[in-house]
């Protein structure tokens, strides 16, 4: 599968797809993206993703009439039929497209540069979900626009990859002493029963996930809260987990030296992996 993939209005091999050097997405990181579950050759929360793509094209103003966004939900299902996709992810890439002489200033009549593709991604399992994973903590040192899904993710590959190096999952950011996001997640936090997730900012992306988790809870017997989070409240909590499209809740039973929850995964966390999957089992 991923053979196919969509460029600029038509559907063509992967090995054939090209864009010029003067692209600047390739240039200067100019543009947004999305990335979208696929269960069962059904689309995760299509209108969400599109709805945040639109915004997120608003914001680095490029208008989202010039990309035709209400077509992309036939493109990303001409993606699944023509790859046979069942379970896996679509890749939707948007530039603000060629411009030469290179200049930061854009001009505003490009034409941008539409990618869509499938993607394969390794999805944690269950056994691997309910033994818990490692964190850790770093100084927030992006740009303070992350509310913008921009494929200029220098500083989320550093941070990740920090953690990589480090063996811990995912990087968990603080700024100003209040925690933001994941290098590419959400995070939540249990405290009594109640779950608690940063509000929304200019400093953290609306995950589709986070939202999907918030309507659950508000439909559950939980109490959910978006507020600030302290790095002390952080390493306090009783149960703490990352959201994100690719592992939807993964639990967090360590942060550097500070053991969570007895170091195992707590019953609220399993509760909302258990909900989620549930979720999109039914979709
Ligand atoms: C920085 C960052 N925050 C949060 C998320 C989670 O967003 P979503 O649930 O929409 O995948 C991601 C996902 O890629 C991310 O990269």
């Amino acid at each position: 599968m991923d053979n196919i993939v969509f460029l600029n209005g038509k559907f063509i091999d992967k090995s054939e797809a090209s864009i010029s050097i003067m692209d600047r997405g390739f240039l200067f990181g100019d543009g947004v993206y999305e990335l979208i579950p696929v269960y069962k050759s059904r689309i995760f929360l299509l209108d969400k993703h599109l709805a945040r793509l639109k915004s997120s094209l608003n914001h680095i103003n490029i208008d989202s009439e010039s990309v035709d966004i209400n077509n992309l939900g036939e493109v990303i299902n001409g993606i699944i039929e023509k790859n046979k996709i069942l379970d896996s992810f679509i890749y939707v890439h948007i530039t603000r497209g060629p411009q030469s002489p290179r200049n930061h200033v854009y001009q505003t009549n490009l034409k941008p540069t539409i990618l869509v593709m499938g993607e394969n991604y390794n999805i944690f399992s269950k056994d691997q979900i309910m033994r818990g994973f490692q964190a850790t903590v770093q100084t927030d040192f992006r740009w303070t626009k992350s509310h913008i899904k921009s494929i200029s993710l220098l500083g989320n590959v550093l941070l990740k990859n920090h953690a990589n190096d480090n063996n811990f999952y995912e990087t968990l950011l603080i700024r100003d002493d209040l925690l933001t996001e994941g290098a590419a997640s959400n995070v939540f936090i249990v405290e009594g029963g109640n779950v608690i997730t940063p509000k929304l900012s200019e400093n953290l992306l609306p995950g589709v996930t986070r939202d999907l988790i918030i309507n659950l809870a508000r439909q559950s017997d939980k109490q959910v809260f978006e507020e600030d989070i302290s790095s002390d409240r952080l390493i306090s909590a009783d149960e703490i987990w990352c959201s994100s499209s690719t592992n939807y809740v993964v639990p967090i039973t360590k942060v550097d030296d500070v053991i969570i929850q007895n170091g195992k995964v707590g019953d609220t966390t399993k509760e909302f992996y258990n909900l989620v999957t549930k979720f999109i089992q039914e979709l």
